[in-house]
């Protein structure tokens, strides 16, 4: 068992459409051709009509005198029209006087007998009728007969019989037909190729439009429809394809949230593992640290012994930042506030870097304002501090300079401490910019990449913020903008409330 196969939408409008010029050509030509026809008919009734009445006139005198010369000529006079086959006049008894030869000849011999039709003719009507007729020489004729009447003076003297041959009348028809059936062919044609044109207009379009929503089925939400608009279906792929931008845009909104809840989920686990390990590393480090400085006070030591023993202490040091750093990131968002001195907690923070300023030659340039101790969790500013103070030192090369500065800053939204530590060094590429505060991010071979992690988080515990301006190969400042609170400590929660968006600005090159 065979199907055939569904008809698409093109093929199915050039059917239909063909159809219906057809069935409109077939009416049209069906009236047309009445039309013709009946017209054809009409002139050609007329016209024997006509010369049948002109006979009457000319024999009703001959027909009352007899005169059956002067009827014979009537008749031949008649008959000179070529279309007259025959052309018989008859007297009021119905016997025909005078006839054409040739309609003698080959007419059969009821043609002059007019018997009934005597009693229906009428003062100045004729009778019409189409005849076929079998010739004596075996032809088949059709005539048009007209019977016209002779009246002299309201008294039927007798009968014109005359007929018309059709066989013109017909030739005439037949050519009108087939100059129709040829016009109808033709307009088909013409017909059917402007369905064909029309239907690729249409189809095209909305091939590429079901191309697209297929395209789009399987995922290419980047496909557009390229329909030029201004009609209904270029509106459609228009909204189509601002719906796929809206797909496409959502999408990616949706890609770029789940990556950061995996991402969050991730450093999520690596902080509970790396709280986990630093928990498990504290103590030991403390045991080896201690056994490290007691080894290295030993008056035994030689001078390479002392130098191994301090390269040792660095190495404990960095993983006792490590675990600090990590300990601190995995600590419950709380603060511990008391009353501080900013400068003081500055000062700490710089003995810490002492060994690198050293090192490096840096030259500090310190700018303090005079202000009131406030209300912060003094150790965990301090390591924000010094993370910040850290990371300069690490940025500048020998002989940079570092500037700490203090001062108060007044806003609309209120007064605020800012803390800045301005450096000349390396700078922050412009890639690396928006990645700086994430967790674990690092350009550092040694680095966690949680300084500045923890000090934002700190800060913002505290209902400040910090704002970055760098640029590559001039240096970086960093500004800790700290509430100027010298109110009672409050608790961390509402702290948490009060929090601000974090300001990164970055300098235009
Ligand atoms: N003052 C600065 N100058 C240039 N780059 C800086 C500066 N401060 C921070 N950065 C960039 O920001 C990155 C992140 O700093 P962050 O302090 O968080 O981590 P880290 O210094 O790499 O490692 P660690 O956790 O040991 O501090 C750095 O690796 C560095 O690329
Ligand atoms: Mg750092």
């Amino acid at each position: 068992m065979w199907r055939i196969a569904p008809l698409g939408l093109r093929d199915r409008f050039i059917l239909s459409s063909t159809a219906l010029i057809t069935l409109l050509m077939i009416v049209v030509i069906f009236f047309v051709e009445l039309e013709r026809t009946a017209a054809l008919k009409e002139r050609a009734e007329e016209h024997a009509s006509a010369i049948a009445q002109m006979m009457a006139d000319l024999s009703e005198n001959r027909l009352m005198y007899y005169d059956l010369v002067a009827l014979q000529q009537n008749v031949e006079r008649a008959t000179e029209d070529e279309d007259v086959v025959f052309a018989i006049i008859f007297n009021r008894d119905a016997r025909a006087l005078a006839a054409n030869e040739a309609a003698r000849e080959i007419f059969p011999a009821e043609l002059f007998e007019i018997g009934a039709e005597m009693g229906r003719l009428e003062r100045g009507g004729v009778l019409k009728e189409e005849l076929a007729f079998e010739t004596t020489d075996g032809r088949d004729v059709e005539v048009l007969e007209v019977i016209a009447p002779v009246f002299v003076e309201d008294e039927l003297w007798g009968a014109i019989k005359l007929g018309l041959t059709l066989e013109n009348v017909n030739a005439e028809i037949q050519r009108t037909r087939l100059g129709l059936i040829s016009l109808g062919f033709l307009g088909l044609t013409f017909g059917a190729l402007g369905s064909v044109f029309l239907a690729n207009r249409i189809s095209r379009p909305l091939e590429s439009l079901v191309e697209g929503t297929i395209r789009v089925a399987h995922g290419d939400l980047r496909h557009r429809i390229d329909i030029p608009p201004g009609d209904e279906i270029g509106e459609l792929a228009a909204n189509f394809n601002r719906m796929t931008t809206e797909i496409l845009d959502d999408r990616e909104k949706l890609e770029e949230a789940s990556k950061k809840l995996l991402e969050a989920e991730k450093l999520a686990t690596i902080g509970r593992l790396a709280t986990a390990l630093a928990h498990e590393i504290r103590n030991p480090l403390t045991a080896v640290k201690l056994n490290i400085q007691k080894i290295g006070q030993h008056p035994a030591l030689s001078d390479l012994e002392r130098e191994q023993v301090g390269i040792a202490e660095t190495g404990v040091q960095q993983v006792e930042k490590l675990v600090k750093d990590i300990l601190s990131y995995a600590r419950a968002p709380q603060l511990h506030k008391d009353t501080f001195d900013l400068e003081n907690l500055i000062e700490d923070a710089l003995r810490f870097v002492e060994e690198p300023v050293e090192e490096k030659r840096i030259q500090l340039v310190k700018d303090f304002a005079e202000l009131a101790p406030i209300d912060i969790d003094g150790d965990q500013l301090r390591s924000a501090f010094l993370n910040t103070l850290l990371n300069a030192t690490e940025a500048v090369s020998n002989d940079g300079v570092i500037h700490v500065r203090t001062r108060l800053e007044e806003t609309d939204t209120g007064t605020w401490a800012v803390v800045t530590i301005e450096d000349d060094g390396a700078g922050i590429e412009k890639s690396d910019f928006k990645a700086i505060f994430d967790p674990f991010f690092t350009t550092k071979s040694l680095g966690t990449g949680l300084g500045l992690t923890n000090a934002r988080k700190v800060v913002e515990l505290h209902g400040g913020r910090i704002e970055v301006t760098s640029e590559p190969r001039v240096g970086t400042a960093i500004a800790l903008w700290l509430p100027y609170a010298t109110t009672e400590p409050t608790s961390a929660t509402d702290d948490n409330e009060a929090l601000p968006e974090v300001h990164e600005v970055h300098p235009s090159h």
